[in-house]
C-alpha cells in the first residue's frame, strides 16, 4: 500500500481541533422588513405586523457566543415600531434591548435600524414588539441559541420540535387600545383563539382540516394549517416552548406523554416529570419527551386556558408517530386543561422549578429590598394598573439617552416608593382607589444585590385577583420563594438560598407574593413588568437602571427622538 502523503493529514488535524470561541463564534446577519399583512392565523382572515411578509417572524437560530444583527427595515406606513429580543440580557449594549421610550426611540416609517447584539448563553427565546401594543398585532418570533461548538447540553435527545405559544384577537390592537383607556374600561376580553407556531383553528374544526377535500374551514394558503409534530417511535425530543400570549396563562399536555423539565429561560433546572405544565406569557421550557407509545397511533397535543373563566377553544397538535398519516386521528379526546382556577396545581409546578447543580447561587448579602405593590387603580375615571400606587407611563425621551446625559426634566426624577402602607389590606378592594401616573425610574446602585417582593392584591372588584407573569429585562433572577397572603418579615428566612432557580420571568400568583433575587451589574436602564399586553398598557410595570455613567457608545438613531433629538440636531450631544 502506498502511503498517503503527510499534508492532507496534518490539514485535518487543524480541521478538527476545537477552534477557540472566538474564532468559532459568527455573526448572523439578518434582512428584516416589518409590515402590515393580510394573513389567517386561525381561519379567519385579519391584519397583522408581519415579518418579511410573514406571520410569525422568521426563526433565529445561533450558537452561544455569536453576534445576531438584524437589519430592521420599518415598512408600517404611519407607526414606529421596536423589537425587543426577550431573554437577552444585552450585556455591553443596553441601547439593542428594543424597548421604545427606554432604550430607543421608536424606528421611524421607511427608516432602518440595525440590532446588533451578543447571545451569550444557550436556551429557548423569543423576540418581539415592545412598542404600544404591536406584540398583540403579531409582531414575535422564534430566537434558539445552541450550546456553542465543543460545548454539550447536560442531557440527550434525538431530535427537537420548537413550539411558540400565542393568543389571537379579532378586534385590532389599535381599537384594543382605546377600548383600555376608555371611560369606563372597554376590556379586550378573552382571545379567540390560541396559537402554535402561529397557527390555529377558528370556529373549524382541527378534524375537518386534516381530512383532504374538506370545505368546512377557509384556507388560505397552510396559514392556518394544524401543527403537526413529526417523530419517530422509541426516541427522546426536546420541545421548545415559549409563550407570548397577550393575556392568556396556557397549560400544556401530550396524550400518555410525561414530560421531563430541563430548561426555563435559557437556564438549566434540576429535571423533574409532569403530565401538564403551566406556562406563563412571557416564560419558555425545554423538556423530553419519549416516543414509547403505541406506535401505531398518534397523539394529541393540547394547549388550554388557566388562570381565567376560559372562553377560547385550546389550541391542538398532533404527534405524528411516523410512518402513520398525519391525518389519522388520534381515537381518544385530547387531554384537558386543570380546571381554571386551580391554582393548588399552578403552585405545585411552579414550587418544583428548582436550579440544576452548578447553577450559580445568589449573593447572600442583599443591600436592597423593594416591595412592589400591584394594585387596580381609577385615575381620573380610567382603570390601570399601579404599582405602589404609580401607573407608568413612558416618557417622549427614552430613559437610556436621558440619564447617561444627565437631562432634566426628562421623566418624572423623584424617587418611587420602596414600599407600601403597613395597613393595606392586600385581600380586599383598595380603600381609596385613585391613583397617579408616573415615569420615576428605581436607580440601582451598581453592582449591588437587589431583592423585590413582588406583592399581589385584590382588583377593583371583590373576590378578583389575578395573575401577573413579571418580566425583567437585562438580567436573570434567582425566584428566592414564593407565599399566600401579604409578605411579612419574617418570611425572609423561608428563602431558598440553595438551589432557586434562575430565570427572567414569574408569576405572582392570586393574593400571593413572589421574592426574586439580582444583582444590579448590567449597565442600562430595565423595564420591569407584567408581561399581559393589556395590564402593561394600563401602566403594570417599574424603570430600573443601574450603571448609566458607564455606557458608551449609544447609537446616535437610538436618540433621535424627544429632547436627546434636539440635542443631536444641535450637535449638543457627545
Ligand atoms: Cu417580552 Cu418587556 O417583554
Ligand atoms: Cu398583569
Amino acid at each position: 500500500m502506498a502511503m498517503r502523503p503527510l499534508m492532507p493529514l496534518v490539514l485535518l488535524c487543524i480541521i478538527l481541533a476545537p477552534l477557540p470561541v472566538s474564532l468559532a463564534s459568527k455573526k448572523r446577519h439578518f434582512k428584516w422588513e416589518v409590515g402590515y399583512i393580510y394573513w389567517s392565523p386561525d381561519c379567519e382572515e385579519n391584519i397583522m405586523i408581519g415579518i418579511n411578509g410573514r406571520f410569525p417572524g422568521p426563526t433565529i437560530r445561533a450558537k452561544a457566543g455569536d453576534t445576531i444583527k438584524v437589519e430592521l427595515k420599518n415598512s408600517l406606513p404611519t407607526e414606529g415600531v421596536v423589537i425587543h429580543w426577550h431573554g437577552i440580557r444585552q450585556l455591553g449594549t443596553p441601547w439593542a434591548d428594543g424597548t421604545a421610550s427606554i432604550s430607543q426611540c421608536a424606528i421611524d416609517p421607511e427608516e432602518t435600524f440595525i440590532y446588533e447584539f451578543k447571545v451569550d448563553k444557550p436556551g429557548t427565546y423569543f423576540y418581539h414588539g415592545h412598542y404600544g401594543m404591536q406584540r398583540a398585532a403579531g409582531l414575535y418570533g422564534s430566537l434558539i441559541v445552541d450550546v456553542a461548538d465543543g460545548e454539550k447540553e447536560p442531557f440527550d435527545y434525538d431530535g427537537e420540535l420548537n413550539l411558540l405559544l400565542s393568543d389571537w384577537y379579532h378586534q385590532n390592537v389599535q381599537a384594543q387600545m382605546l377600548g383600555l383607556s376608555s371611560k369606563p374600561l372597554r376590556w379586550i376580553g378573552e382571545p379567540q383563539s390560541l396559537l402554535i407556531n402561529g397557527r390555529g383553528q377558528y370556529n373549524c374544526s382541527l378534524a375537518a382540516h386534516l381530512i383532504p377535500g374538506s370545505r368546512t374551514c377557509k384556507r388560505r394558503r397552510g396559514e392556518c394549517e394544524p401543527v403537526v409534530l413529526r417523530v419517530l417511535p422509541n426516541k427522546t425530543y426536546r420541545l421548545r416552548i415559549a409563550s407570548t400570549t397577550s393575556l392568556s396563562s396556557l397549560n400544556l399536555a401530550i396524550e400518555h406523554h410525561k414530560m421531563m423539565v430541563v430548561e426555563a429561560d435559557g437556564n438549566y433546572v434540576e429535571p423533574f416529570f409532569v403530565f401538564d405544565m403551566d406556562i406563563y406569557s412571557g416564560e419558555s421550557y425545554s423538556v423530553l419527551i419519549t416516543t414509547d407509545q403505541a406506535p401505531s397511533s398518534n397523539y394529541w397535543l393540547s394547549v388550554g386556558v388557566r388562570g381565567r373563566l376560559p372562553q377560547t377553544q385550546p389550541a391542538l397538535a398532533i404527534l405524528n408517530y411516523q410512518p402513520n398519516s398525519p391525518s389519522k386521528l388520534p381515537s381518544s379526546k385530547p387531554p384537558i386543561a386543570p380546571t381554571w382556577n386551580d391554582y393548588a396545581h399552578s403552585k405545585s409546578f411552579s414550587y418544583k422549578i428548582l436550579a440544576r447543580q452548578g447553577t450559580p447561587k445568589p449573593p447572600t448579602n442583599p443591600v436592597r429590598q423593594i416591595a412592589l405593590l400591584n394594585t387596580q387603580n381609577k385615575i381620573n375615571g380610567c382603570t390601570k394598573w399601579s404599582i405602589n400606587n404609580i401607573s407608568l407611563v413612558l416618557p417622549p425621551t427614552p430613559y437610556l439617552g436621558s440619564m447617561r446625559y444627565r437631562l432634566k426634566n426628562a421623566f418624572d426624577d423623584r424617587k418611587p416608593p420602596e414600599n407600601f402602607a403597613k395597613d393595606y389590606d392586600v385581600m380586599k378592594p383598595p380603600k381609596n382607589p385613585s391613583s397617579i401616573q408616573g415615569s420615576n425610574v428605581y436607580k440601582l446602585e451598581f453592582n449591588s444585590t437587589v431583592d423585590v417582593i413582588l406583592q399581589n392584591a385584590n382588583a377593583l372588584s371583590y373576590n378578583v385577583s389575578e395573575i401577573h407573569p413579571w418580566h425583567l429585562h437585562g438580567h436573570d433572577f434567582w425566584v428566592l420563594g414564593y407565599g399566600d397572603g401579604r409578605f411579612s418579615k419574617k418570611d425572609v428566612t423561608k428563602f431558598n438560598l440553595r438551589n432557586p432557580p434562575l430565570r427572567n420571568t414569574v408569576v405572582i400568583f392570586p393574593y400571593g407574593w413572589t421574592a426574586i433575587r439580582f444583582v444590579a451589574d448590567n449597565p442600562g436602564v430595565w423595564a420591569f413588568h407584567c408581561h399581559i399586553e393589556p395590564h402593561l398598557h394600563m401602566g403594570m410595570g417599574v424603570v430600573l437602571a443601574e450603571g448609566v455613567e458607564l455606557v458608551n457608545k449609544i447609537p446616535k438613531e437610538t436618540l433621535a427622538c424627544g429632547m436627546t433629538g434636539k440635542m443631536l440636531m444641535r450637535n449638543h450631544l457627545p
